[in-house]
């Protein structure tokens, strides 16, 4: 890997997180290098949206490091925006009170935010509920709201946690190209191997905290140790 892809990328470092006697991250290293779609796979509990709140600054890590671009890194939920780095949560977190256009337009950087959070919704094929109330909306077409509004600031990351969740299978191959069409760095947290192993450059599995292996789609899903880790949690 050249210097300067290692410039501009996100790395974690040796990430622990304990809730109390509960390690739910252990010693999870990762890079996400510019253009690249990084997965996180894992059984539920895992440490999937732990590892996501860690980065996005919602839970501070036990020990370890993160680094933005080289750079020791503290995140802040705050400064994610002006970093470029946008994220969707697990579920839909939408305001009841405001439009499907105004959800949007929050998380427009600047001033033809309206114009900009339209042609967001179109892209994810929503424009015709710009005007409606979300809570009156399928969850399908609210996730899509979602999507829009994590774009509509042109991220140079893209963070989604599980943005799967609870979509059928036309919905998830919907998303699937998706996301390889917005052209940016994606982090995607998921565990609906199929979408993962469809659109990922990377991934790492974990399991109880632990990183159980990292590669390709094709070394990952060929890892009887990943097979296992979710035989396990079938079971
Ligand atoms: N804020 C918290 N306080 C205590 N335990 C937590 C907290 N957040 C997550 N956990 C625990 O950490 C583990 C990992 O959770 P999570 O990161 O949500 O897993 P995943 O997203 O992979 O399903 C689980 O055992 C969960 O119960
Ligand atoms: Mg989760």
């Amino acid at each position: 890997m050249s210097t300067d892809s290692q410039l501009k990328e996100l790395a974690l470092h040796d990430i622990s997180v304990r809730f109390g006697g509960l390690t739910a991250l252990d010693n999870v290293s990762l890079r996400v290098a510019p253009g690249r779609i990084v997965g996180v796979i894992g059984p539920n509990g895992a440490g999937k949206t732990t590892l996501f709140n860690v980065i996005c600054g919602f839970v501070q890590p036990t020990s370890g490091s993160l680094t933005l671009d080289g750079r020791p890194w503290r995140p802040r939920p705050h400064h994610l925006s002006r970093l470029g780095i946008a994220r969707t949560l697990q579920g839909v977190g939408q305001f009841a009170g405001m439009t499907v256009l105004e959800n949007v337009m929050v998380g427009a950087r600047h001033r033809h935010a309206e114009s900009e959070a339209l042609a967001a919704l179109e892209r994810c094929g929503v424009d015709r509920y710009a005007s409606a109330y979300p809570g009156a909306l399928p969850y399908a077409i609210r996730k899509r709201i979602e999507l829009a509004r994590a774009l509509v600031a042109k991220p140079r990351i893209l963070m989604l946690d599980e943005p799967a969740g609870g979509l059928d299978a036309d919905e998830i191959a919907w998303l699937g190209a998706l996301i390889k069409a917005t052209g940016t760095t994606v982090l995607l947290v998921e565990h609906h191997m199929d979408l993962v192993m469809s659109v990922c450059d990377e991934i790492l599995v974990l399991d109880f905290g632990k990183p159980i292996a990292l590669g390709s789609p094709e070394e990952i899903s060929a890892d009887p140790k990943v097979t296992e880790a979710y035989l396990g949690a079938a079971a």
